[in-house]
């Protein structure tokens, strides 16, 4: 399998910290944030690794990471993201570099002590997607399940007025190569986005996708509040 980083998009909600830098190189205590999805993947014995990203400082990116063998990758590749089109049109770029093969994907901005080794191991089509109960579900995509069977997935619904249960659909997913067909029949959300939750719902009407519970600590670092919640959790841990 190998491994998508999405360090795309603007980090708008982070200004004016994101003047300065792409918000995935902010430091998240004594590292840049871009460090944690990577020793995610690492961790998972995923050494091929793509990151997409995009706006005025992508260039930062090689000073910080050159070609990512100090973090233990055997290879890195870059893609640029004109415009933010959402997570689902990053992904789309990063067809050529999957070449076929099954995908861990992470968002730049989700940091995590899970071991996620298993899942990759296991993996064999369709989509797994990692849950986290958390007390903001409205801020997440959210998983929606059957009255009866608690345990059966039955929608996403992203960031939901009103969310149906406490589990927010993290940022890390395994897709296997008909991710990239299923995009292709995405349309743009009201928001003007390609969004990563309609293509898991296409899964999930298809009966491929799974979920899993994430174990540890996960957090986004999108907002200032997640920010100082990832800096003040990986400080502690140290
Ligand atoms: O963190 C998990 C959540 O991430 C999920 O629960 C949601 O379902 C999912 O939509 C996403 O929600 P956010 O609103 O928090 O996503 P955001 O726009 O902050 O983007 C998250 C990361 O995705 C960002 O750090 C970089 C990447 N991204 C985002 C956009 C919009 C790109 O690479 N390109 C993009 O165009």
């Amino acid at each position: 399998m190998k491994g998508v980083i999405l360090a795309g998009g603007l980090g708008t909600r982070l200004y004016p910290l994101t003047h300065v830098t792409n918000k995935h190189l902010l430091p998240v205590y004594d590292k840049p944030m871009i460090y944690y999805p990577i020793q995610t993947l690492v961790k998972a014995g995923i050494n091929e690794v793509i990151i997409v990203t995009g706006g005025p400082f992508a260039g930062h990116f090689l000073n910080v990471l050159k070609n990512g063998g100090e973090l233990g990758l055997k290879h890195l590749e870059y893609a640029y993201q004109q415009g933010e089109g959402g997570i689902a049109a990053a992904l789309a770029l990063t067809e050529d570099f999957a070449d076929g093969d099954s995908i861990a994907v992470i968002l730049g901005d989700n940091t995590t002590d899970a071991d996620i080794s298993g899942a990759v191991k296991n993996f064999k089509d369709g989509v797994l997607v990692f849950l986290k109960k958390v007390p903001d579900p409205q801020r997440f995509g959210v998983a929606v399940f059957d009255q009866n069977d608690k345990k059966r997935l039955i929608k996403i619904e992203e960031k939901p007025k009103k969310p149906k249960s406490n589990f927010a659909v993290t940022g890390l997913y395994l897709y296997d190569n008909s991710v990239f067909d299923i995009i292709k029949t995405c349309r743009p959300s009201v928001r003007g986005e390609l969004e990563i939750t309609d293509v898991n719902n296409c899964y999930l009407k298809e009966g491929k996708l799974n979920w899993s519970e994430l174990k540890g600590f996960w957090s986004d670092a999108g907002t200032f509040e997640s920010l100082f919640r990832s800096n003040a959790y990986w400080a502690s841990k140290k």
